[in-house]
């Protein structure tokens, strides 16, 4: 098979998510064929990686990431923000009780960085979907990066399922002040990106939509056909496409107020660095008064 019909015929995957479909409109491929295709491209595609997906390495980058968030809604030092999002699959029967998420389907549970341009910085496809967010950003590469010093001062925007901490800007769940409203509501603008980027993922590649089924992979190819997406999206943002956003009823709300983020376990590890509150009220007293 020539090189180019494989690839089309993974973009095709990708953006149906169906075997199916993707038999009906090419002539004459067989199943194995196409799960081939999948295994072969995968594994070729993901070498390159780090070329599609990686934080600003230079300071050069860090300045105009930073600069570009800034222009969002005033928020000073922002890397990225950081969010997670659910990729449907048919669990594992050794292990279906933690591949089953508070929403209650089976799931991975997939966290995300992108900058202001929606461009994806980082990515940990690792997850059962049953794992918090908040053990999730404290297990991943970006938790060691960013406290092996890595980020320079500068740092992530989370909602407030995340701990804080001094690389991780989290909302101020009763805001009493004034400054810590205007810290609240600039932080939410800005992190409205990861919002509209999860919508753009899934719109595009609806092989990672629920509304098109499970994936019916192992865990390790979910996770690789997760990536890949991201990367095909980050080079569309890269190259100026037009990614459509989904239609308005799809969007997952976004509002703070969505209490059943708080477990117990979670309400401890919230409560974690001391250091991390300090440093979001040093940037109160000195930006949002
Ligand atoms: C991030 O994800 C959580 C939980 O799924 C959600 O409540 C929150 O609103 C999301 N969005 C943003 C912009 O942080």
């Amino acid at each position: 098979m020539p090189v180019h019909l494989k690839v089309t015929t993974v973009l095709a995957f990708l953006a149906t998510g169906s075997f199916q479909s993707v038999l009906a409109s090419s002539n004459g491929l067989t199943q194995p064929a196409i799960s081939n295709c999948l295994t072969q491209f995968f594994n070729a595609f993901l070498t390159h990686t780090r070329d599609y997906i990686s934080l600003p390495t230079t300071p050069q980058a860090l300045q105009d990431s930073m600069r570009q968030f800034y222009n969002v809604a005033q928020f000073l030092s922002v890397i990225g923000v950081v969010n997670c999002t659910h990729v449907a699959l048919r669990p594992p029967r050794a292990d279906e009780a933690s591949y089953r998420n508070r929403k209650v389907f089976h799931s991975m549970n997939m966290q995300v960085v992108c900058n202001a341009q929606g461009e994806i910085l980082d990515v940990c496809a690792r997850y059962p979907g049953s794992t918090h967010d908040a053990y999730i950003v404290q297990h991943c590469g970006l938790h060691r990066r960013a406290t092996q010093g890595h980020f320079n001062g500068a740092w992530c925007l989370g909602y407030r399922g995340y701990p804080q901490r001094v690389w991780l800007m989290t909302p101020i769940v009763h805001p009493h002040t004034a400054a810590e409203e205007e810290y609240n509501r600039c932080h939410r603008a800005t992190r409205s990106i990861i919002e509209r980027t999860f919508g753009q993922l899934k719109n595009c590649f609806r092989c990672l939509d629920h509304s098109g089924g499970q994936l019916l992979y192992r865990p390790e190819k979910v996770a690789q056909i997760f990536v890949a997406c991201c990367m095909l999206h980050s080079l569309a943002v890269r190259k100026h496409q037009p990614l459509p956003d989904p239609p308005q009823q799809q969007l997952q709300q976004p509002p703070d107020g969505d209490d059943d983020d708080f477990t117990p376990q979670h309400r401890a590890e919230h409560s974690a660095s001391q250091e991390g509150f300090n440093a979001r009220h040093r940037l109160i007293q000195t930006h949002f008064l």
